[in-house]
């Protein structure tokens, strides 16, 4: 018997969820898309613990990034049966533990509650040891299995966190795994603040932040230079607040197309430092600029180290570029 894990997400994360999987989930045969709003793994036969905990890992480095984005996890055996079947095969294997319900809607899990019979134990609290999942396929089938507690996958507990604004997860999701301590930074079109927000948070040396728009009271003032006006005025402010510094960070996360982006890269090149890092989410205007033609006008400029990607944190019509030199 092999086991699956599935993840359910909304529609516009799908195809994001299925290249991450498949890109990273290599050990694991993946079959995907299981119905309109879910993405599936199987893993290998059969789930031992030890696959189980590395796939536990994996997600786990990413549940920040994930946890916005997925609305479940389950994981079970791949038994597929119809609903009658599974009623009395789930009443056999549910003997002497304690279970708690995990289905696809709240519907199923009305009609499993009246329909398990009375010697299985259920339970909505924590006091558990096993989870029975049950998933509705789109032809009435069902896939449900029995996982024991303490190898289930475990959903990230710490989103209290509220940024400034949502913004925040994209260069947050984009720039994790690198180092920014004691860089120079400039944020193009940084208001509300939650670019700047995450760029203080890494504890950069200090923040320029331009943009027109009002910036939060909630920033530290002292690290960061809000210039109140759009970029294309704003070169003299901008190098008088760099004095003798070079920008070793550029993010530009402004309302303008792709077009015009680029032009602000153009501009801003003579204020970089030779080694630096640029963040740009391009935003499409109509969702099909050829992305290939603008990463050779990027290369053109001299950035052979550079990637376009769809991350989880942006909207439907952004891709993010992300330029290392
Ligand atoms: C999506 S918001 C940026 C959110 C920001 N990254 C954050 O985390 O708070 C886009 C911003 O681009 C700014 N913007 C648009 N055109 C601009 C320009 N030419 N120069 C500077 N900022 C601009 C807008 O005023 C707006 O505040």
């Amino acid at each position: 018997m092999s086991s699956l894990v599935l993840l359910t997400c909304g529609h516009s994360h799908k195809h994001r969820f299925i290249n991450f999987l498949t890109t990273n989930l290599t050990s694991y045969s993946a079959k995907l898309s299981l119905n309109e709003r879910s993405v599936l793994v199987f893993t290998l036969n059969p789930l031992t613990p030890s696959k189980l905990l590395s796939l536990n890992i994996l997600l786990k480095s990413y549940l920040p990034i994930f946890s916005r984005y997925i609305s479940s996890i389950f994981i079970t055996s791949s038994r597929l049966s119809t609903y009658d079947v599974m009623i009395n095969d789930a009443s056999l294997i549910a003997t002497n533990v304690t279970i708690k319900l995990s289905s696809t809607s709240s519907n199923l899990k009305t009609k499993l509650i009246n329909d398990l019979p009375q010697e299985v134990k259920m339970t909505s609290k924590d006091n558990y040891t096993h989870s029975l999942t049950c998933i509705e396929t789109s032809n009435e089938m069902y896939y449900y299995g029995l996982t024991v507690k303490s190898s289930m996958l475990i959903k990230n507990e710490d989103i209290s966190f509220e940024p400034i604004c949502r913004s925040y997860h994209k260069l947050s999701e984009s720039l994790s795994s690198l180092n920014l301590k004691n860089l120079v930074a400039l944020d193009v079109g940084s208001s509300p603040g939650g670019w700047t927000e995450y760029l203080l948070s890494q504890n950069v040396e200090k923040v320029i932040s331009v943009d027109p728009g009002n910036m939060s009271e909630k920033l530290d003032e002292k690290r960061y230079t809000h210039l109140k006006m759009k970029f294309e005025e704003s070169l003299p402010q901008i190098k008088s607040a760099l004095g003798e510094d070079k920008i070793d960070i550029l993010v530009c996360d402004a309302n303008v197309n792709p077009h015009q982006t680029l032009v602000f890269l153009k501009t801003a090149l003579q204020l970089l430092n030779e080694e630096c890092i640029i963040n740009l989410t391009l935003k499409l205007t109509n969702g099909k600029e050829n992305l290939e033609e603008f990463k050779e006008e990027v290369r053109g400029l001299g950035f052979e180290d550079l990637e376009i990607c769809w991350l989880f944190s942006n909207g439907r019509k952004e891709r993010n570029l992300l330029i290392k030199r």
